[in-house]
């Protein structure tokens, strides 16, 4: 009999006739709900590689499910491990999972080993990955001599690390003895193996405490190497008192580090090798020394880099591939240039791929008398091999099942009978790892039944869709049918969806979609109806939306939400700040409509949401709030370029308070004549922020600015220094000059006084004198 896979989803027919759903193989597999016999299913179990921590028990986690509740049973390096002949060991009541007392005495390592469990019934037996138990490992490094490190200026130098061998590996970093970070750049940085390469040496790298740390950490410890002592000398430095103590070749070195084209420090040779697993980063790296401080670049030979996957670290010395895939694998170039030359090497990438899936089996339910398959398929580089087991035995030992073919990566059954109830596992597998999956045939005959409440009540607000449920189970596998209405009332094609799950979506859900719907599920062994309800509620809006608002600081703002809703559905409305709380304050109130903001301050600035939540929808209004205010006075107020005539005054503007200076006024007081009083010198431009001034002699001059905006103007700033201008020659000569004689040998002048800021210098204050002849 030839299977049929049935698409996704399923549009109805045109017509009176009521929706029929006719499944042949699910293409997702059917749940068989639990109070059905069937084989059991692993749940939960631990991962492949699992590294537990030394101090703690150890729980090995193995959950399944199944009718009747499996039992379970575990193998330990292949062998029966019999957990009633070890106290330590406890399998956990109703559960497959261990748990291993090593608190109380025993010791983790004891434990490693790689653990697999069965989970069994009468159908079957499914079983867990290969679990592979290794305690974590934070190990100290072995006690060395470290003799201090002397070069001269310019040598390139490799600090090791060599961190001790930890499980999970350790991350390494340089520090000092007061747990400060090394500074790294392109001359100096820590490479993958741990390693501190300095292309070249300064004075400055001159330090006693250069510690290699490893920081385990699954065990959260930290392992310390013994510091390093490095000295540089500088070139004048070198006296033959200390040149005495070099040995050779550190003398040799320290006379030979002069300017010098790049040499790699790692990798070693023209040319390397590198493997990676897909999906993985691939990290390539190349360090140079020379003097000055090469620079690497990155190139794929025949290729481009991937862009959104290639990332630089480390100053360009650490090329990263992300998600890699075998497109990836070819010759990769790093250069390394300086002034005086460059180097290149050649890493030639291979990226390998444990296997991953493209189809992994599926549960099977069938009824007496059908057919079915399994199906496996993964793909991996090399290409995996599939091996098959049923309940947890290969297949080619197993008792023999005259209804099923192994063809391959498929397991056809043919009329199978309910002793064909079986798990098979599939074993995909290469040497960079394996997938195993369970997947089981259940043969069973049972009249259709429906999993979703009765009387379910969907709402669902006008012109969105709707999706009523009908979950179900029966084997043979049920057709499904939809009616609207007590009677069968035909349903139009166009707006139904009928999903393979036996859920009926209506697209575009409108009023007259309210009603109640039957969905009716049949095979040969019987009949299972169900109905649902659907209400469909007008959207919730904001009609009345905040907006846009700019006020000055000290004042009050109030922004507005209307919010109309269907009547059978409450909102809740609530404001928020840039996306966040409102500021718990009095000064923020909330009514049924607005949000009311007193005393606005300069933090209230930003943007006010207003949200309205219903159970079924929500919608959100947005406005911004500008806080404004006149400027802060301008300050450090400086005169420069004093001349007798003219001076330039500077300074610098206060906060705009978030709208722009306009302009800036300079009043001037004369300290020595009338002291306390300030007149308008000048104005100039808001984006100004000096201004030359005219001055008249003899006057004790301060300034002051303010600065003015559209809100207003800004408070004066603290007065300038005083600047007294030269005495000169009045500008102007007396007004209304009068003379007469009092007397026959005299004549009496007046004049209208000049005020002094027109007399140009001291004593002509008086506004008469006497002349005699
Ligand atoms: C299981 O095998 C590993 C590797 O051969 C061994 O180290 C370990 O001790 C074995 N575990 C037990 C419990 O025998
Ligand atoms: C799957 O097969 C591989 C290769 O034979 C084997 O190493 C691995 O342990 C198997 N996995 C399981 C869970 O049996
Ligand atoms: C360190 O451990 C934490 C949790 O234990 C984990 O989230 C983190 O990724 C680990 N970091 C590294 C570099 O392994
Ligand atoms: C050589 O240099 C060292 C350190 O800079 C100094 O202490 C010493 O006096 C110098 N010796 C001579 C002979 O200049
Ligand atoms: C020479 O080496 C000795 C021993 O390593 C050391 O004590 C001494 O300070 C060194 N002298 C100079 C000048 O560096
Ligand atoms: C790599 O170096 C070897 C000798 O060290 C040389 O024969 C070979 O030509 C070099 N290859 C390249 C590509 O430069
Ligand atoms: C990079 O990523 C963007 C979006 O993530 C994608 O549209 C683009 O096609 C990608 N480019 C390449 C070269 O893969
Ligand atoms: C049935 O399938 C549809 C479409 O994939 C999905 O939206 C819906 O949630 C499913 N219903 C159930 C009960 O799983
Ligand atoms: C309202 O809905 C939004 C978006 O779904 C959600 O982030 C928010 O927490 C909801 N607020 C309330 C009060 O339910
Ligand atoms: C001008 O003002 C400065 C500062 O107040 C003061 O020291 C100086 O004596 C004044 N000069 C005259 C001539 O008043």
């Amino acid at each position: 009999m030839q299977l049929k896979i049935m698409p996704k989803k399923k549009y109805l027919s045109a017509g009176r006739v009521p929706l029929v759903l006719f499944l042949c193989q699910m293409i997702s597999a059917l749940e068989v709900p639990l109070d059905l016999v069937q084989p059991p299913t692993i749940t939960q179990q631990s991962p492949k590689d699992y590294i537990i921590d030394p101090r703690e028990n150890i729980v090995i986690q193995c959950e399944a499910k199944g009718k009747p509740p499996p039992s379970f049973s575990w193998t330990r390096n292949g062998t029966h491990f019999d957990i009633d002949k070890d106290p330590l060991v406890t399998m956990r009541p109703g559960s497959g999972t261990l748990v291993i007392n090593i608190m109380s005495e025993g010791k983790a390592e004891t434990y490693e080993g790689v653990y697999q469990c069965t989970a069994r019934n009468e159908r079957g037996a499914a079983i867990s990955n290969n679990i592979v138990i290794r305690p974590s490992r934070s190990p100290l490094w072995t006690k060395e001599k470290l003799e201090p490190i002397t070069l001269r200026n310019g040598q390139s130098l490799v600090l090791p690390c060599r961190p001790p061998i930890g499980l999970p590996p350790a991350i390494i970093f340089w520090m000092d003895n007061s747990f400060q970070r090394l500074p790294q750049s392109e001359r100096v940085s820590q490479g993958l193996n741990g390693d501190l390469y300095f292309s070249n040496v300064l004075p400055e790298d001159t330090r006693e405490d250069y510690i290699c740390y490893a920081r385990f950490n699954h065990t959260q410890t930290i392992q310390q190497k013994q510091p390093i002592s490095v000295k540089v000398i500088s070139v004048d430095e070198l006296n033959d008192t200390i040149a005495a103590n070099l040995s050779d070749t550190e003398f040799y070195g320290a006379k030979s580090s002069k300017e010098r084209p790049p040499t790699l420090l790692t990798p070693e040779g023209n040319a390397s090798h590198k493997e990676e697993l897909r999906g993985n980063v691939l990290s390539l790296e190349c360090i140079a020394e020379g003097l000055p401080t090469p620079i690497i670049y990155w190139i794929k030979e025949d290729g481009t880099l991937p862009i959104n996957r290639t990332l630089y670290r480390n100053f360009k010395k650490t090329l990263q591939i992300t998600h890699v895939s075998e497109a990836d694998s070819g010759n990769y170039q790093c250069i390394a240039k300086n002034a005086l030359g460059a180097v290149h090497h050649t890493i030639s990438v291979t990226v390998k791929a444990a296997p991953y899936w493209i189809t992994a089996p599926q549960n099977l339910v069938l009824s007496p008398g059908e057919d079915g398959t399994l199906i496996c398929r993964a793909n991996g580089n090399p290409k995996p091999t599939i091996g098959w087991l049923t309940n947890g035995v290969p297949i080619e030992i197993a008792p023999d099942d005259p209804s099923r073919k192994i063809d391959g990566d498929t397991i056809i059954f043919t009329h199978v009978q309910e002793r064909s109830s079986a798990v098979y596992q599939c074993n995909a597998s290469n040497e960079y790892g394996y997938l195993l999956a369970n997947a089981f045939v259940n043969v069973l005959a049972e009249p259709p039944r429906i999993l979703t409440s009765a009387n379910t009540l969907y709402q669902v607000i006008a012109n969105r869709p709707a999706l009523l449920d009908c979950a179900f189970f029966g084997s043979p596998l049920p057709t499904i049918e939809w009616f609207k209405g007590a009677k069968g009332r035909a349903l139009h094609e166009d707006i139904y969806v009928l999903h393979e799950n036996g859920t009926l979506e209506i697209p575009v859900a409108q009023k007259d979609s309210t009603g109640t719907y039957t969905c009716v599920a049949r095979n040969k062994l019987g009949v299972a109806k169900n109905e649902v309800h659907l209400e469909i509620k007008d959207p919730t809006r904001i009609i009345k939306q905040p907006e846009y608002a700019v006020v000055q600081r000290g004042s009050k703002v109030s922004f507005e939400c209307k919010v109309k809703h269907d009547h059978t559905l409450i909102p809740t409305v609530m404001w928020l700040k840039d996306n966040g709380e409102l500021p718990s304050e009095k000064r923020f109130t909330v009514d049924k409509d607005h949000l009311v903001i007193t005393d606005v301050s300069d933090d209230d600035g930003g943007t006010y949401t207003c949200m309205a939540n219903t159970s079924l929808d929500d919608v959100s209004a947005s406005a911004v709030l500008r806080v404004v205010d006149v400027p802060n006075p301008p300050f450090d107020l400086e005169l420069t370029n004093q001349l007798d005539k003219n001076v330039q005054l500077t300074w610098t503007p206060g906060d705009d308070n978030n709208s722009p200076i306009t302009k800036f006024i300079i009043e001037y007081e004369d300290g020595m004549h009338e002291a306390g009083l300030w007149h308008h010198q000048a104005e100039v431009s808001g984006t100004q922020t000096t201004a030359q001034l005219k001055l008249s002699p003899y006057v004790n001059y301060s300034f002051r600015v303010m600065a003015e905006n559209n809100i207003g103007r800004s408070s004066p700033s603290e007065a300038s220094e005083q600047y007294l201008t030269k005495a000169a020659e009045p500008d102007q000569n007396p007004t209304a000059v009068e003379g007469l004689g009092t007397e026959p040998d005299n004549l009496v002048i007046t004049w209208k006084p000049l005020n002094g800021f027109e007399s140009n210098g001291p004593g002509l204050h008086t506004k008469k004198t006497k002349l005699y002849f």
